[in-house]
């Protein structure tokens, strides 16, 4: 098919229009405007005209383009591609029937829909996840103690008594979980008071230092000064210190470097705290699961994957956030955003 001529009219308009836009057949682009070229990063409309539709935006349904608006992904020249809302309308102009096109991107929307529908799952689950726990941990409480009380009845030595042994390990390994998960569902204390973050983690670092896990790490601290203190609850905030500082051992395998910073800034009134490991990394396909209860990849037995879904939880009663970056194979950054004046717990 020749390529088709259009009335300059329309290219006026559409060349004139501030959001990307495009005048198409069914199947083939015709006129792209600047900012539709900008947008999927080619340099000139040229290299965009007379091309496959569905070279820029996909699906795209050969035939019979939907009319109307859509979600779509727009395809950048490099083979990267962005979220966008694609606005179609028919334009009666010739003998072949047009279309013009209005692109969107919304890939930042599409970021924030995503982040808001995790933490709402994480909150339903670990609500769900607390209830369970509470059920369980009263009974295993009976088991224990009804346990230990034959435990002391038997003879030293005997099989059932090394039996006995293995039942009451592993049910005391089953309140260790259950307990975690209580901590993940609720938050210990309604009233918040000030909290030194600093004190906080050098203390926590003391208490672990002499660890396997740590010992041949070497830790480079910079904490802030004055840093304005954080109205949470001190245990909680303890945890979360631990478990990363852990985390972070147990990814570096016991050797390698952890960075830990603090910082205030004064114009979000939010404090940062940062801890950067140089161990493996979070693979990109997991990164959106780590947070998840019971997500581990350590092996069977080994971790209970409840770490950071408790951290994740005691951040958010914090009124805080947890970032996540860092390239595979060069370690991985935590960073926590807190906001310095809230009175108490966040829902
Ligand atoms: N610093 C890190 N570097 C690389 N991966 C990490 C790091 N921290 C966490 N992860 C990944 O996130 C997963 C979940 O962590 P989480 O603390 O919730 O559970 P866990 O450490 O596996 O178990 P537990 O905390 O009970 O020992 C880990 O299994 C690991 O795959
Ligand atoms: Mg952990």
């Amino acid at each position: 098919m020749d390529p088709v001529a259009l009335p300059d009219d329309i290219i006026d308009a559409v060349a004139r229009i501030p959001q990307p836009a495009l005048v198409h057949t069914a199947e083939k682009s015709i006129f792209v405007n600047a900012a539709l070229v900008e947008l999927l990063e080619y340099s000139r409309p040229e290299q965009m005209e007379d091309r496959f539709m569905g070279e820029f935006i996909a699906p795209w349904h050969f035939g019979h383009p939907r009319m109307g608006r859509r979600e779509a992904a727009g395809k950048k020249r490099g083979g990267g591609s962005i979220d966008i809302e694609i606005s179609t309308l028919p334009l009666y102009c010739s003998d072949v029937t047009l279309y013009q096109s209005i692109i969107r991107d919304i890939t930042e929307r599409k970021h924030w829909e995503g982040a808001m529908l995790q933490s709402e799952r994480l909150t339903a689950m670990g609500r769900l996840a607390g209830e369970i726990a509470h059920e369980i941990n009263n009974p295993l409480g009976g088991i224990l103690l009804y346990a230990n009380l034959i435990h002391e009845d038997l003879d030293p030595g005997s099989q059932a008594r090394a039996n006995l042994e293995k039942i009451i390990k592993l049910a005391t390994r089953c309140r260790i979980i259950a307990k975690g998960l209580l901590n993940f569902g609720r938050s210990s204390s309604k009233t918040y008071a000030p909290v030194d973050l600093n004190k906080v983690i050098s203390d926590m670092y003391s208490l672990i230092e002499d660890h396997n896990i740590l010992k041949r790490v070497s830790t480079k601290f910079s904490l802030a000064r004055n840093l304005p203190h954080l109205m949470g609850d001190r245990g909680q905030l303890e945890q979360v210190v631990l478990n990363i500082v852990i985390n972070a051992g147990e990814a570096m395998k016991g050797q390698g470097e952890l960075r830990v910073n603090t910082h205030f800034s004064p114009d979000t009134k939010t404090i940062n705290m940062k801890f950067e490991d140089t161990g493996p990394g979070i693979p990109e396909e997991i990164k959106s699961r780590i947070f998840e209860p019971f997500f581990t990849t350590k092996q069977p037995g080994r971790g209970t994957g409840l770490g950071l879904s408790i951290t994740h939880g005691i951040v958010q009663r914090h009124g805080g956030k947890i970032r996540i970056s860092g390239e595979v194979g060069s370690g991985a950054c935590f960073e926590l955003i807190f906001p310095v004046n809230i009175s108490g717990p966040q829902a």
